[in-house]
C-alpha cells in the first residue's frame, strides 16, 4: 500500500538571504540579513548597524544561486522535485521597502527563477517574507513595531501577487512567524534592533515591542490572504511557523502544566490567529505574564477574521522538554528548555526526535483541520569531502528517513498532509549562526566559513538516496 497520496509534493527548501548572494545586484537593496557577520555555535554573529570594512558577511554571496540558480533548479529536477520552497527577498522588489515603485530588475530575476521551475514541472512554493526585511524599514521605521510596516508589506504583496499570477498556486505568509514570541526573533522575524544589541544571541529585547510587531504582522498576513484571493482564486496562502515539540521533563503534574503552557504560548498562539481568525482564549495571560498591552486598532479583529490561511506549514528539527522548576530551565537546545535523556543530539545540540514530528502532526491537525506541509526538516552537520571526491552523509539519510517513516505514521493516523520540503536541500547560510559548516544539503556547494570557495556543487549520497524516495513516493527508504 503506498501511504504518500498521489500528488504528494516532494521537493527542498531554501531563503534568499541564505542562498542569493548578489546582494547589491540588480538595484537590490540591504536587508537585515545583509547587516549579520559570520559566526559559529560558539561565537555567535554580531549584528553591525553599518557595513564595516573587511569584515565577511555571509549573505553578501552566500552560496551564489543569484548566478546558478538554473544549474540547482536543474539538479534539484533531476532529484525529482515536484514542489520547491524559496522565498522572494522583499529588498530586491522594493529596495527601501517604502519605494513607491517595484523594482523592475528584481521581478524579472524571480519571473525567470518561476519559470525555470516551471520548465521542470516544479511547483513554486513562495515565502513572501524570510528573515530579510529591507534594512532601511529597520533603521528609519523600528522595523515590525511600526504599524506603517502593514501598507509597506502590501506593497510588496500587491507587486508580486499581480505579477506572478497563473504561474504560482501557493504562498506562505511569514517564515516561522512564532519565533518572535521568543526575544532572537525580535530582531530576525521582526526587525526591531534595540539600541545595545551587540550580537544575535544577546539581544535587548523589548516585549512590548515584540507583541505588538507581531499583531502587526497579523494583520498584515490577513490582508495579504485576502488581497491573494481577490487576485487569483488559484492562489492558497499558508501561515508558516516552528513546531516545538514538548514535552513535560516529568510525570510532575507541574511539568506538564508547564509544557501545556509552552504549547499555548509557542505553537498555538500565533497559529490560533491566522488559522481560527482569532486571538486565543490564553492570550491576555500571555500579555500579563509579558507585562505588554496590545493596540489593537479598530478593524483589526475582523481583517484577522476574514484572513485566515488556507493551510498550515511548519519547520520541525527538534523537541524539547518543560519543567515547572526554573533551576531546570534553559540548558537545553535553540528552543530553551531542557534536554531531553531519551534523544540524542546533532553536533549544534539540536535534539533527534523522529516521534516529535509524528505528535506535531497529529496535534495539528485535530486542533485546527486544515491540510499540513512539512516545509522545513533536516540535519545540519559538518560534511567531509573523501578524497574520491564523494559525500557520505549516511547520519542525513538515517536522520530523514525516520523523519519521513513519522510522517507516513501521521497519515496512517489521519492526518492531511500535502507536502516535504526539507531544509537546506541545496548548502547554505546558517540563520541561526551564519555560518557555512553546518550543512543541510543533498548538494555540497564549496564555499567556506574564511570566504574562500569557487561555489562549485557536488551531489551527495544523499541526493541519490532521495532521488529514489521521490521516485517511489516515499515507499522506498
Ligand atoms: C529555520 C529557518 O529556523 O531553521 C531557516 O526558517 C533556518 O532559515 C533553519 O536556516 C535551520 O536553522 P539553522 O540555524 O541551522 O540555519
Amino acid at each position: 500500500m503506498n501511504t504518500f497520496p498521489k500528488g504528494f509534493l516532494w521537493g527542498g527548501a531554501t531563503a534568499a538571504n541564505q542562498c542569493e548572494g548578489g546582494y547589491r545586484e540588480g538595484g537590490k537593496g540591504l536587508s537585515i540579513s545583509d547587516i549579520c557577520t559570520g559566526g559559529s555555535r560558539t561565537q555567535a554573529k554580531r549584528i553591525t548597524p553599518e557595513l564595516e570594512e573587511g569584515t565577511f558577511y555571509p549573505s553578501h554571496e552566500a552560496v551564489d544561486m543569484y548566478h546558478h540558480y538554473k544549474e540547482d533548479i536543474a539538479m534539484f529536477a533531476e532529484m525529482g522535485f515536484n514542489v520547491y520552497r524559496f522565498s522572494i527577498a522583499w529588498s530586491r522588489i522594493f529596495p527601501n521597502g517604502d519605494d513607491c515603485e517595484p523594482n523592475e530588475e528584481g521581478l524579472k530575476f524571480y519571473d525567470s527563477m518561476i519559470d525555470e521551475c516551471l520548465k521542470h514541472n516544479i511547483e513554486p512554493l513562495i515565502t513572501i517574507s524570510h528573515y530579510e526585511l529591507p534594512y532601511n524599514l529597520t533603521k528609519e521605521y523600528g522595523g515590525w513595531a511600526n504599524r506603517k510596516l502593514i501598507d509597506f508589506f502590501m506593497n510588496y504583496c500587491t507587486a508580486i501577487f499581480k505579477r506572478y499570477k497563473g504561474k504560482v498556486k501557493y504562498w506562505l505568509t511569514f517564515n516561522e512567524i512564532n519565533g518572535a514570541m521568543g526575544k532572537l526573533g525580535g530582531f530576525l522575524s521582526l526587525g526591531i534592533l534595540n539600541e545595545g544589541t551587540k550580537d544575535f544571541m544577546n539581544q535587548e529585547d523589548d516585549p512590548q515591542k515584540r507583541f505588538q510587531g507581531l499583531h502587526h504582522q497579523f494583520v498584515a498576513s490577513a490582508k495579504a490572504v485576502q488581497l491573494a484571493h481577490e487576485l487569483d482564486s488559484n492562489y492558497q496562502v499558508g501561515n508558516m511557523i516552528i513546531y516545538a515539540t514538548t514535552y513535560p521533563l516529568t510525570c510532575k503534574p507541574e511539568d506538564a502544566i508547564a509544557a501545556q503552557k509552552q504549547n499555548q504560548n509557542f505553537n498555538y498562539y500565533c497559529t490560533d490567529v491566522q488559522v481560527k481568525g482569532q486571538y486565543p482564549t490564553f492570550a491576555q495571560r500571555v500579555w500579563d505574564d509579558n507585562n505588554v498591552k496590545i493596540d489593537i486598532a479598530d478593524g483589526d479583529l475582523e481583517t484577522i477574521k476574514n484572513g485566515t490561511v488556507d493551510f498550515i506549514s511548519f519547520s520541525y528539527y527538534m523537541s524539547s522538554c518543560t519543567s515547572a522548576d526554573p533551576a531546570k530551565q534553559g540548558e537545553g537546545n535553540l528552543l530553551g528548555g531542557t534536554p531531553n535523556p531519551y534523544l540524542e543530539a546533532s553536533e549544534w545540540g539540536w535534539q533527534i526526535d523522529p516521534q516529535g514530528l509524528r505528535y506535531a502532526l497529529i496535534d495539528l491537525y485535530d486542533r485546527y483541520r486544515v491540510p499540513l506541509m512539512v516545509v522545513e526538516n533536516g540535519l545540519g552537520a559538518i560534511d567531509k569531502i573523501e578524497e574520491d571526491g564523494s559525500i557520505n552523509d549516511d547520519y542525513r539519510i538515517d536522520y530523514l528517513r525516520k523523519h519521513i517513516e513519522a510522517m507516513k505514521e501521521a497519515i496512517q493516523d489521519g492526518v492531511d498532509l500535502r507536502a516535504f520540503t526539507p531544509w537546506g536541500c541545496i548548502d547554505l547560510v546558517s540563520a541561526s549562526t551564519g555560518e557555512m559548516a553546518k550543512r543541510y544539503g543533498f548538494i555540497y556547494v564549496e564555499k567556506y566559513d574564511d570566504g574562500s570557495g569557487d561555489f562549485a556543487r557536488r551531489k551527495k549520497k544523499s541526493f541519490d538516496w532521495y532521488k529514489e524516495v521521490i521516485a517511489s513516493n516515499g515507499e522506498k527508504l
